[in-house]
């Protein structure tokens, strides 16, 4: 039984996806005028709804052409470049800071400039190269002078990042300094008693930990720092 519905999984795994749905649609409408056999039981009709799911699953690139040239918050007035977010799309780990900095604005690229630096050297001392992992942010235009993030620009943002983690389907979230966990996690609990334990984002495991420009300017708290980072590895290596 389990063997047929493996071999019928396979195989099916290759039709297109609008096959796949007529099919589900067919098999559903089969079970319904009482119709039983393998392909209509319980778990084949479940197997079929999670390929549906799997193929509605948009890519990192149909996001960014989505996001296009993005006019959705005042911040689009000041910046030079969008900073998407970087990395691989099929990471296990998604790295998620504030918003673009100086540098970050200049390249388009997230976490290059002296907190990226540090961030380098984070992953590194847990043994993983920023090739590996993704990295993006809250926010994705520089706000002036660096200032917070305010209410308005974070939910119209938001929404792109909510769906750069579904597309990537991670096993762990790691969030930067209090924007990304409280944007996150839907809260206002301050990072000092958020970060260092594990919670949940849409079922994902997520760790929040301070973000490296407060560690760059607070040297006493990269200890706090370096025992999340530990939680965080072992949870890496086991996923
Ligand atoms: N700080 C952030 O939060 N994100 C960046 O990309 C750079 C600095």
């Amino acid at each position: 039984m389990t063997e047929s519905i493996q071999t019928f999984n396979k195989s099916t795994r290759q039709l297109l996806p609008e096959i796949k749905e007529g099919l589900k649609n067919y098999l559903q409408y089969m079970k319904g005028l009482g119709y039983e056999g393998v392909a209509l039981s319980e778990t084949s009709l479940r197997i079929l709804d999670e390929w549906c799911k799997e193929t509605m699953v948009e890519t990192l690139d149909t996001i960014q052409k989505d996001l296009g040239a993005c006019r959705r918050c005042k911040l689009h007035k000041g910046r030079k470049h969008i900073v998407f977010g970087d990395g691989n799309p099929r990471a296990k780990l998604v790295l998620v800071g504030e918003g673009p900095g100086y540098e970050e604005d200049l390249q388009g690229l997230p976490f290059v400039g002296k907190a990226g630096q540090l961030l380098t050297k984070m992953l590194k001392a847990i043994n993983l190269l920023r090739e590996e992992v993704y990295i993006c942010n809250i926010i994705k235009c520089r706000p002036p002078k660096n200032r917070n993030p305010e209410p308005d620009e974070i939910a119209a943002c938001i929404p792109f990042l909510r769906r750069q983690i579904r597309a990537i389907r991670p096993n762990l979230i790691c969030t930067l300094g209090t924007f990304a966990a409280q944007a996150l996690l839907g809260t206002d609990t301050p990072i000092s008693q958020l970060r260092g334990r594990f919670r949940t984002y849409e079922d994902i495991p997520l760790l929040a930990t301070y973000h490296p420009a407060y560690l760059l300017r607070n040297e006493s708290k990269k200890r706090e720092a370096w025992e999340d980072l530990q939680k965080l590895q072992e949870v890496y290596e086991r996923a």
